[in-house]
């Protein structure tokens, strides 16, 4: 389904990020792993996808910084040509109630989560505008949509992360990119590793589709965007989040 495509997938050697690395590589699509931290968790996804038969590199970038993003995305660009997918799927929690939250953590969630997404678009949009199909995927999060206790910083930073995919939908459509966001409900990972069993037994015991969801479930979507399938799709928040929040 992405034969030839090249996607740059960021927070790429965990999680939801690995999936849609590893899904893209699957489809057809060479890609660029970018990562922050153990290198051998990125080099452990390069493997796996390079078993695809596909060109895949590991990069690291701390996406928060404009202008080491911008040195990395200059070097993928000169490695792989033209890219045609760019993944923003890099992000952290930094949880606690307003009253207590710090400035330290709000800013921190907010250079990752919503800064990031910018740097990299900025970035990486010249090569994703010479694809004539560009496809950029934000990976959001319900707690942009509906707030979440606890999540002042975060479901600000997703909510400006889909303000953003609007806004790059309308820039770049000239361009024949598409912008779209995925917003995942509970998704098992990393990030939900240590939340208490009470959250999580409320989570199974709300969500319509009775647990939490998994993330291939979040990748499929992912690939679906990056296709051809979705070529009339753009600026649209699709959740992956069982029912979660409609
Ligand atoms: P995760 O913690 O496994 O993945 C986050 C990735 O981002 C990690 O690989 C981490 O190294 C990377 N990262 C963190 N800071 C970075 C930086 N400054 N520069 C580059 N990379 C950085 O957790 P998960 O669940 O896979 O999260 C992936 C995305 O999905 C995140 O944007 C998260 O907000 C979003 N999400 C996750 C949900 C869940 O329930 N797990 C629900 C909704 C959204």
């Amino acid at each position: 389904m992405l034969k030839g495509k090249t996607a740059v997938i960021t927070g790429a050697s965990t999680g939801i990020g690995k999936e849609i690395a590893l899904k893209m590589a699957e489809n057809g699509a060479n890609v660029a792993i970018i990562y922050i931290g153990d290198e051998g968790l990125a080099i452990d996804v390069k493997k796996q996808a390079e078993g695809f038969g596909v060109k895949a590199e590991v990069y690291e970038c701390n996406v928060a910084n404009f202008d080491i993003s911008k040195s990395v995305c200059e070097r993928i660009a000169s490695d792989f040509g033209t890219v045609d997918i760019l993944v923003n799927n890099a992000g952290i929690i930094r949880d606690g109630l307003l009253l207590r939250m710090s400035e330290a953590d709000f800013d921190a969630v907010i250079d990752v989560n919503l800064k990031g997404v910018f740097n990299m678009t900025k970035h990486m949009s010249r090569s994703i505008m010479r694809s004539g199909s560009g496809r950029i995927i934000n990976i959001a999060s319900v707690s942009g949509i509906m707030g979440n206790v606890g999540q002042a910083n975060y479901s600000a930073s997703k909510a400006g992360v889909i303000g953003l995919t609007k806004t790059t939908a309308k820039e770049f459509a000239g361009k024949k990119v598409t912008c779209n966001a995925i917003a995942p409900g509970f998704i098992v990972s990393d990030m939900t590793a240590n939340l208490p069993q009470a959250v999580v037994d409320h989570a199974n015991n709300t969500i319509p589709l009775k647990r939490m969801g998994t993330a291939t479930e979040v990748a499929n979507a992912a690939v679906f965007l990056a296709s051809d399938m979705s070529s009339y799709i753009t600026g649209e928040v699709i959740k992956v989040d069982g029912g979660m929040c409609m």
